[in-house]
């Protein structure tokens, strides 16, 4: 009968995953198992070696198996103008653009557009016909070619079997097996709902919102356009802007400030953002034949037997002349499948007055009837205006906009440069340094975001130097706790978002990081000159080719200080020590954009100003930091452990340092976490430091913050406090803390790793 719960034998149970669950009754519950997602148990091609594998592809034939599909036109989704490069141009364009540099997150590299959010979003409606149209090369070469390669690379011969010349391809991009739930892309508005930070806003069945009213991801609303709150999470809200300008308003002034904004959070300038947009729009066109209440659910919302598809259109064929995707109609240029200057030439040449698509979309149009016309894309004969978007007629009202414009204009091989350059970067810059890049197009040059580090160029130090060179550095004067720091900062700036930062390079002498506040920079400059000391005997003393960076010094520095703080507590260990690190220069280090790696609030080092006003509490933040360093929740936690025990705060305050033996690798830190002669209190109603007083006597023994009372009051991260804070925990904790630190140090080692 209706009603009865289909499983057998109970009337309360449910399937796996049924509603509501542990998150629905507390969402403000930390989530720890964000740092356990795409585990390898959900990898079928763990056996893989991509790299060895990509390589063995024959890849002229792999481009040539690409450029021949590309003009097969399909019946089921058959191409505009018999080509679909434009469209696989686009679905490239949002693979990589939802790149945001503030965390790293987003971006082609993991091939995230087949998994929701994103696969659902709007903005990406009928890229999952794209997609589709691309299995029979995918079936081709299997495993050794990702979809994340894929994606890229196909935009790539798109654009050049319409005449353009690409700057390099470089494959290497590892697929992701399942939906990454640690982005925050801002809260998404659909049907007028926000689901937001606090996520309750919502009625009904979550299901049944993912709708096609699915529209820009972040409406703009003031809030959210607030790049001074520095908290990558609240402001990445905009990835696209709305082609019909701000609230869909139709104005291009607001447009621009929209699209500045937008490329800025990719990491685009102004010549990078005109060269992208006039670029791309030289080519393909917008569909908006269909009102958008008539189309299905998106993918991830479509009936089971659309087999993964979504967006469907009931009206005409659903597709060719009958294609809804945007809502705007129409194409930019005379030749929408070949590169030329017409998109820049017509936008300039005439004047543009809006008008409306037949789906109802803000859209423009020539003022002047004699304008070149643009060929239907499916019916022989036809012909149509020519259509800019709202964020078109931008690039020409905004002055910095026109005038890269105008430049452009005059000389089409500058702007073939700059699009080439600007798609080089938009498709790679979350891929990680250029030894990362596989397969014989990656360009020669270096380009200053690769954040370039020279080749290793000397041997490296055996274990004899590595001994003497420890006891050295101990016997230097310099102190554990300032070698840890000077180590830590140097590696754990590390994000695995986009493989930028870490210990290789050795940009902690550099400007900006030598001067983070959360570095200690006064110490740390002084832990470098007694390196560089160190450094430059020891190289002189060297007859080869033998020398030692300061790169390496520095890890060394941390090691040998690990160990001896392990000594002092009773527990003999060595740290792993892989030297190979090159030095980096100043001119070699874009000070801008490493800025973006600068840590807004850091819980290993209690490191959280206040001052800025942050939406999020800092645990949170902390572990949105863990994630990013992929730390697992032990991992995570033994360093916190073994950090607070080698007195790293980067104020020099006590808070946490629950121990009267700090630079001694103890494990009191979890000892006090979960004792119970200890009673916390919140010293006030902001709840951000804690004293912790003695329960019989009631005088305050310690201090602490929100980032080191987590790991005793969150359920699961209390069950590994407990393992490291029990009577046979302490040795337990040494040798994780050990792995764990060698694993930070470790993390930007491509050149070592498999
Ligand atoms: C198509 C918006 C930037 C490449 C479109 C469409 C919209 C749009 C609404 C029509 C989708 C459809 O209905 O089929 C924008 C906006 C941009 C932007 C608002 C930034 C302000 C770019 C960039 C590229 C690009 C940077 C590539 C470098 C394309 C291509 C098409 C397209 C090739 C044609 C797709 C086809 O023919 O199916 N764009 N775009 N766009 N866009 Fe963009």
């Amino acid at each position: 009968a209706s009603g009865q719960c289909p499983f057998r034998g109970t009337r309360v149970g449910g399937a796996l995953g049924s509603k509501p669950q542990t998150d629905d009754w507390w969402p403000n519950r930390l989530q720890v198992e964000l740092l356990h997602q795409n585990p390898p148990l959900a990898n079928p091609l763990q056996d893989v070696d991509y790299k060895a594998a990509f390589e063995q592809i024959d890849y002229e034939q792999l481009k040539r198996d690409i450029k021949a599909l590309l003009t097969d036109s399909k019946d089921w989704w058959p191409a505009d103008y018999d080509n679909y490069g434009p469209q696989m141009i686009r679905m490239a364009w949002h693979s990589a653009g939802t790149y945001r540099i503030a965390d790293g997150r987003g971006g082609a590299s993991r091939g995230m557009q087949r998994f929701a959010p994103i696969n659902s979003w709007w903005d990406n409606g009928n890229t999952d016909k794209s997609r589709r149209l691309l299995w029979p090369i995918k079936k081709k070469y299997g495993a050794a070619l990702s979809w994340a390669d894929l994606m890229i690379l196909v935009g790539n011969c798109a654009l050049e079997i319409m005449g353009f010349k690409t700057f390099g391809f470089g494959g290497g991009r590892i697929d992701a097996w399942e939906a990454d739930r640690a982005t925050y892309w801002g809260p998404e508005f659909w049907n007028g709902q926000a689901f937001g930070e606090n996520g309750a806003q919502h009625a009904g069945h979550p299901d049944e919102m993912v709708t096609r009213d699915i529209r820009w991801v972040g409406q703009p609303d003031e809030e959210y356009y607030d790049l001074e709150n520095p908290l990558g999470a609240t402001h990445q809200a905009l990835i696209y802007v709305n082609p019909e300008g701000p609230n869909g308003e139709g104005d291009p002034v607001g447009s621009a400030r929209d699209i500045r904004e937008s490329f800025a959070r990719m990491a685009m300038n102004d010549e990078e953002t005109v060269a992208l947009i006039a670029g791309g729009h030289a080519f393909g066109k917008s569909h908006g034949m269909v009102s958008s209440d008539k189309i299905g659910p998106a993918p991830e919302g479509a009936p089971i037997q659309a087999m993964g598809l979504g967006w469907q259109n009931p009206e005409g064929t659903g597709f060719a002349e009958y294609t809804m995707t945007n809502g705007i109609e129409g194409s930019w240029t005379p030749n929408p499948t070949q590169w030329d200057n017409s998109y820049l030439e017509n936008l300039f040449k005439y004047e543009w007055e809006q008008t409306s698509s037949p789906a109802g979309a803000i859209q423009w149009k020539p003022s002047n009837p004699n304008a070149p016309k643009t060929p239907d894309a499916h019916r022989q004969g036809v012909d149509h205006s020519l259509m800019m978007m709202t964020s078109d007629i931008a690039l020409k009202v905004d002055p910095a906009y026109r005038e890269v414009c105008q430049r452009f204009l005059d000389d089409f091989d500058a702007f073939s440069d700059a699009f080439a350059r600007a798609w080089y970067k938009l498709t790679h810059r979350d891929l990680g340094p250029k030894t990362r890049y596989l397969g014989p197009e990656v360009a020669e040059e270096d380009l200053p975001w690769q954040d370039p580090i020279p080749a290793l160029d000397h041997d490296v130090v055996d274990a004899a130097d590595i001994d003497s060179l420890k006891h050295k550095i101990l016997a230097s004067g310099l102190s554990v706790s300032a070698l840890v720091s000077a180590a830590w900062a140097s590696a754990s700036n590390y994000r695995d978002s986009d493989k930028r930062g870490g210990a290789n390079g050795a940009r902690v002498r550099l400007d900006p990081q030598q001067d983070w506040e959360m570095n200690r920079p006064q110490q740390l400059s002084q832990v470098l000159s007694t390196l560089e000391q160190i450094q430059s005997e020891f190289n002189g003393a060297q007859s080869g080719r033998k020398k030692i960076s300061m790169a390496d010094l520095i890890v060394l520095g941390g090691c040998a200080a690990v160990e001896k703080a392990a000594q002092d507590a009773g527990v003999s260990i060595t740290v792993p020590f892989t030297p190979g690190r090159m030095d980096t220069t100043q001119e070699l280090t874009d000070v801008e954009s490493f800025e973006w790696l600068k840590p807004v609030s850091d819980g290993f080092r209690n490191y959280h100003n206040e001052t800025i006003g942050y939406k999020v509490k800092p645990e949170r933040i902390f572990l949105d930091r863990a994630q990013l360093l992929t730390l697992t929740a032990p991992e995570w936690t033994v360093l916190v452990g073994g950090l607070r025990a080698l007195d790293q705060n980067w104020d020099g305050s006590q808070h946490g340092i629950f121990t009267d033996r700090p630079g001694v690798l103890t494990n009191d830190f979890f000892q006090v976490l979960t004792s119970m002669d200890y009673e916390w209190k919140p010293v006030d109603e902001r709840e951000m430091l804690f004293e912790i007083c003695d329960r019989t006597t009631g005088a305050t023994k310690f201090t602490a913050t929100r980032c080191d009372l987590i790991f005793g009051s969150n359920a699961e991260l209390r069950q590994v406090a407990e393992v490291y804070g029990a009577d046979d925990g302490h040795e337990r904790m040494v040798k994780d803390f050990v792995a764990a630190w060698n694993k930070v140090m470790m993390l930007d080692r491509f050149d070592v790793q498999g």
